[in-house]
């Protein structure tokens, strides 16, 4: 295989160069690419290229335009495998049952091809297999039921990992512009992160307003501050919420950075509660988990306007929201034990206290206990009936 392997170090560099370019064609290296080249391998020594000429170690990933082969680290596994000659054989052994896959993972291996990975080694290799495997198989299941929670499971761990579980986002490496002239195409991040997050994860607004029997739900605008500032001011209104009370000034410099609608995928949705032509409080979302699935709801409504069941009726536009927009598969709310009213609204809506954590919350002042109310979209669905 490598014929022309010299004694000299010159000759491995040779060498190296043209088996790179045998495998990978001709394709410039742009200043970002060589940067990037730089950023994440390192150039190889005069004792790697001669085990990289002689087929012990994987050929460089990136040749820069000077033509300096840059190697990933490998170190670790050469350690666990006792050193370059025993290389092979360890490598094999993360394949026990299929010589097969085990020879052909060693080839693709040595070829220099794995740049997808952040690190080079086996198991990263085993990691990517499986992944890429099981986000193909929920990727087909979304797009044939785009509810089928079991795939929804699958997908988000395959691109966000769990809990001692590293996923695709971990696994796979940024890359540059050079890997896609030279595969031809998107890279493995390209398909199986962004372009995965873009279709199944990242949360699209809702054509707005939402308009139900006495309510508008709507962003919020700069005019809404006077109706904003007059319930923030109120310490008996701010008593369970996060912030302490707010000065008209602050609350108008708040409003108008919600005022401004998020550009494509957000983390959280927050409209302005409308009743009658005035702003009476607000209901907002924020996602949460690997791929989004959950979400968290909150919610106010001004002293003004209180007692007549209008939080609860936005908080059921905003779960409509979350189940049937956003599909969502559970929506949390998270409140301060002793926030009763929070608690009678979270139960009118059906929400089930999951959790009562004890003395947990620190909030002005005081440590507090707090619960977690929960609703499943299968719940949800079951009181739609
Ligand atoms: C939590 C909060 C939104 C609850 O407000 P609320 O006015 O109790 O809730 P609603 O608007 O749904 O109104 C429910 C009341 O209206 C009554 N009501 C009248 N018509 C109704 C209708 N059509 N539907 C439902 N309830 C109706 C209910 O019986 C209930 O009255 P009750 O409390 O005397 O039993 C409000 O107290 C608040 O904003 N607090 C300050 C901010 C805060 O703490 N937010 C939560 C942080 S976790």
């Amino acid at each position: 295989m490598f014929d022309r392997v010299g004694d000299d170090a010159l000759s491995a560099l040779q060498t190296v160069q043209d088996r790179f370019r045998e495998v990978n064609g001709e394709h410039p290296m742009s200043e970002a690419d060589d940067a990037y080249a730089r950023e994440h391998f390192t150039p190889a020594t005069p004792e790697q290229l001669a085990d990289i000429a002689a087929g012990r170690l994987p050929l460089p990933g990136y040749l820069l335009s000077d033509g300096t082969p840059m190697v990933a680290d490998v170190s670790e596994s050469i350690e666990s495998a006792g050193g370059v000659e025993h290389l092979h054989d360890w490598f094999l052994a993360f394949w026990p049952d299929d010589p097969e896959t085990a020879e052909s993972e060693w080839a693709a291996f040595l070829s220099g091809q794995y740049v997808c990975l952040a690190k080079l080694n086996p198991i990263s290799i085993r990691r990517k297999n499986r992944m890429v495997e099981q986000a193909q198989s929920a990727v087909d299941a979304l797009r044939a039921d785009p509810r089928d929670e079991i795939a929804q499971g699958a997908l988000a761990e395959a691109v966000d990992g769990g809990l001692a579980v590293t996923g695709l986002d971990e696994i796979l490496a940024p890359m540059t512009g050079y890997d896609r002239l030279r595969f031809g195409g998107p890279t493995s991040r390209d398909l199986w992160v962004d372009a995965v997050r873009a279709e199944f994860h990242d949360p699209q607004p809702p054509a707005l307003p939402i308009r139900t029997e006495r309510l508008t739900l709507r962003r919020t605008t700069l005019d809404d501050a006077p109706a904003m500032a007059r319930a923030w001011a109120d310490p008996d209104f701010a008593r369970f919420l996060l912030q302490p009370p707010q000065n008209t000034a602050e609350v108008t410099f708040a409003t108008l950075g919600r005022s401004k609608p998020p550009e494509g995928p957000h983390r959280f949705l927050a409209l302005v509660i409308e009743h009658e032509g005035e702003a009476v409080g607000d209901v907002i979302l924020f996602f949460q988990g690997a791929g989004h699935t959950s979400a968290e709801i909150g919610w106010t409504v001004h002293p003004t306007a209180a007692g007549k069941g209008l939080a609860t009726e936005a908080a059921r536009a905003m779960l409509a929201l979350a189940f049937e927009h956003y599909g969502v598969r559970r929506v949390v709310a998270n409140l301060d034990a002793a926030n009763d009213r929070s608690a009678a609204l979270a139960e009118r809506l059906g929400m089930r206290r999951e959790v009562h954590r004890l003395a947990d919350f620190w909030s002005k002042g005081r440590w507090t206990d707090s619960y977690e109310y929960a609703l499943l979209r299968s719940e949800w669905e079951a009181q739609q009936r």
